[in-house]
């Protein structure tokens, strides 16, 4: 299978692809924007008009594979998943089914504006005594990492409480990372084969963990895991345990991964800009407009996958029955059609909020509220309380962890600008 297009090879895991892969996206969408990649098998698109067109056509592009493993997994992962009853039923993202709506209404509904904009104390609450230890870390060490002390835990704590699970959920947040980065590695990455094992050991612990979760939803509280509870599937059936654990697993994978990446990639790039930097704290209405431009051009969920229910057409490229595609949501929010001059970073552009970063559709994230709020409120708050925040290393690049859907820094290491430009070590 070959696309008519002369599109050169693409590498989706090559470092140089992670570091910049814009050029990539610019090739792609002038020369094959429907392009076979046999590396993956996947067909990449990535024109605005064609990724818009599969998200709003549900049922010809169905999104059955969007949580499948991207390479062969090892029989040795196969079988250590199995023996832990790891499955994901269709549930929400990877749900073409007639149980897809009413899932999604309990999420929804769940995260609805009101409930967000009630958030925000709870977000400055959760950010306090984080912002103290920042401080602390930089007075006493010079230095500090803001994923480690702010962007890895808290979309975690504030998706607890939103969704009603924070008496629920009592483990400890290294270990929930470690399984959520190895879910990811192992779904979403190129494991070699004797790294699939020890990943899917710990993808298999968390899913168990979840499962023990499960005997806490129970008809009668307003929690997520009480509403699954009590939700009926349209043929009157409750929802089996392992739907509700896959809803949980999607949830955490969801609401912590994504959030957490975005903020890591934002503070990076709003500390990259000194002249940017304490004006986010200063002006009100910057942060927000600044977020949805980052969310434009450098989203956390750089893809997602669909299949095609039958043979079809699409951007002049045939496709079988059964064509997994992958959308390049990141090409999309740099295609010039719809962005003019995408390359720039401009507050409140034209169709600044067209961008395909959250989807659209059916499936549209049902996050994307909470999300642009905790961007907010974070930007705001870290700028106004460290106006003289600065990269640690200005100079250095800063390598970017890169699956096929999640694209962030692992670190974002700080000082304080005095620190910096006395150019001394803590
Ligand atoms: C910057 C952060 C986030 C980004 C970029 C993001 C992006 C996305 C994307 C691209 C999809 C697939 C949409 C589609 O198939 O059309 C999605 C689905 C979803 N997201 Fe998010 N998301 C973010 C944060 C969140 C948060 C905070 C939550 C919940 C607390 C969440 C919950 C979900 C759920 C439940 C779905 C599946 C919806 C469905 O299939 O009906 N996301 N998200």
């Amino acid at each position: 299978m070959t696309s008519d297009h002369p599109c050169p090879a693409v590498d989706l895991f090559a470092p140089e692809f992670l570091h910049d892969p814009y050029p990539v996206y610019a090739t792609l969408r002038e020369t094959g924007p429907v392009h076979h990649d046999p590396g993956t098998g996947l067909w990449l698109v990535s024109t605005h008009r064609d990724v818009r067109r599969v998200l709003l056509d549900p049922e010809l592009y169905r999104p059955d594979n969007a949580l499948d493993a991207v390479v062969p997994l090892s029989v040795p992962a196969l079988r250590c998943l199995a023996a832990a009853g790891f499955t994901l039923p269709p549930t929400l993202a990877n749900n073409g089914t007639d149980t897809h709506a009413g899932l999604r209404r309990i999420v929804t509904g769940m995260l609805r504006r009101d409930r967000v904009t009630a958030a925000v104390p709870l977000v400055h609450e959760l950010m306090a005594p984080r912002l103290d230890r920042i401080e602390k870390e930089l007075a006493d060490r010079g230095s500090c990492d803001l994923v480690v002390t702010l962007t890895r835990d808290l979309p975690f704590e504030v998706m607890l409480r939103v969704l009603g699970l924070a008496g629920d959920v009592d483990v400890d947040i290294d270990l929930l990372a470690r399984w959520n980065d190895a879910s990811l590695e192992l779904f979403w990455g190129a494991p070699p084969r004797e790294r699939q094992l020890p990943l899917a050991r710990l993808a298999a612990e968390f899913h168990q963990w979840l499962d023990g979760l499960t005997e806490r939803a129970v008809p009668g509280g307003t929690g997520l895991l009480a509403r699954l509870a009590a939700h009926r599937k349209p043929d009157g059936t409750p929802l089996s345990r392992r739907e509700i654990v896959a809803v949980c697993y999607f949830m955490v994978i969801a609401g912590q991964t994504t959030t957490g990446q975005m903020l890591a990639t934002m503070l990076l790039r709003a500390l990259s800009d000194p002249g940017l930097w304490p004006r986010l704290g200063r002006e009100p209405a910057l942060a927000a407009a600044w977020a949805e431009e980052m969310l434009r051009r450098e989203p956390p969920l750089t893809t997602w996958r669909r299949v095609t229910a039958r043979p079809t057409r699409l951007g002049g490229v045939e496709l079988p029955q059964g064509a997994k595609l992958l959308l390049m949501l990141a090409a999309t929010g740099s295609d010039p059609a719809v962005f003019e001059a995408p390359e720039l970073l401009r507050p409140n552009r034209p169709h600044g909020r067209e961008h395909l970063s959250f989807g659209l559709g059916r499936h549209r994230c049902p996050g994307a509220a909470l999300a642009r709020m905790e961007a907010e409120t974070v930007l705001r708050a870290v700028s106004a309380r460290l106006p003289d925040l600065r990269l640690a290393d200005p100079g250095s690049t800063v390598p970017m962890r890169g699956l096929l859907s999640f694209r962030a820094p692992p670190a974002v290491p700080v000082r304080r600008a005095a620190t910096v430009s006395r150019g001394g070590s803590p």
